[in-house]
């Protein structure tokens, strides 16, 4: 392992809190940063901590804005399955952010290329993420960003795998009602980031992180190429770190 600092903690939990710790810095050091935010079920205790240590008048999120890593294709804003409606439910409408303030990429995109150019666009004019808070799938990606032949450098939209549809599926009616494809941040747009906090937890995710972490950088494996990157923090709980 490279550049990347290893945190084994106790529990997800104890993950969420120390990930809080980080983003509590970055926003006192930095009122006004740029996040990049990650969905799924692994950044929920983070998220849960961020809405309390706000409400204690902790945190203040008014001058922060936020870029999401990705979203599903065909998914309007308000779908209940939606990265926004994610972001929303457990983040957004439980702090003090501004709702301008607030990126997702928009899944009902007209035109999908003018929306990723504007997406890195735009990121590019707030100065660029500060801090990447990343999850990692059970195939080694890292927002949509699936095992391929390259790593993709731009904001730009994916087919997703079999795998990637399986595990997602928790959150449908069923397997047929998961979109076929998505948007998201490109490699190199994560990359990008000045810091990159990334959480793992479960003995499910075990495997991958043994394989993205402690084997050589493939892009058959998309987070493993964050051992390239010169300011990464991977916490993760006592199941994930098992290999
Ligand atoms: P999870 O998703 O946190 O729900 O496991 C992570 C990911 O797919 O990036």
């Amino acid at each position: 392992m490279s550049g990347v600092r290893m945190i084994v903690l106790d529990t997800p939990e104890d993950v969420g809190r120390l990930a809080a710790d980080l983003f509590e810095m970055e926003i006192a050091a930095r009122p006004a940063c740029v996040l990049g935010l990650a969905t799924g079920s692994t950044p929920l205790p983070l998220y849960r901590e961020l809405v309390a240590r706000n409400k204690a008048g902790r945190i203040d999120f008014s001058r922060v804005r936020t870029f999401n890593l990705d979203e599903y294709e065909g998914l309007a804003p308000d779908h209940p399955q939606s990265y926004r409606r994610f972001m929303q439910e457990n983040l957004f409408d439980h702090i003090n952010i501004r709702p301008e303030n607030t990126r997702v990429p928009d899944g009902l995109a007209a035109d999908p290329e003018a929306m990723f150019a504007g997406y890195e666009r735009e990121i590019g004019a707030c100065g660029g993420i500060d801090l990447q808070l990343l999850g990692i799938g059970h195939d080694g990606h890292i927002g949509f960003n699936e095992p391929g032949d390259f790593f993709p450098p731009c904001t730009h939209d994916v087919t997703l795998t079999a795998q990637t549809r399986e595990a997602n599926k928790r959150f449908f009616a069923s397997l047929d009602e998961v979109p076929l494809r998505a948007y998201t941040m490109g490699v190199g747009t994560v990359m990008a980031a000045r810091k990159i906090v990334i959480l793992i937890t479960g003995a499910d995710k075990a495997d991958i992180l043994q394989r993205a972490f402690f084997a050589p950088v493939t892009p058959q494996v998309p987070a493993s190429v964050l051992q390239f990157h010169h300011d990464v923090t991977l916490i993760c709980d006592r199941a994930a770190a098992g290999r």
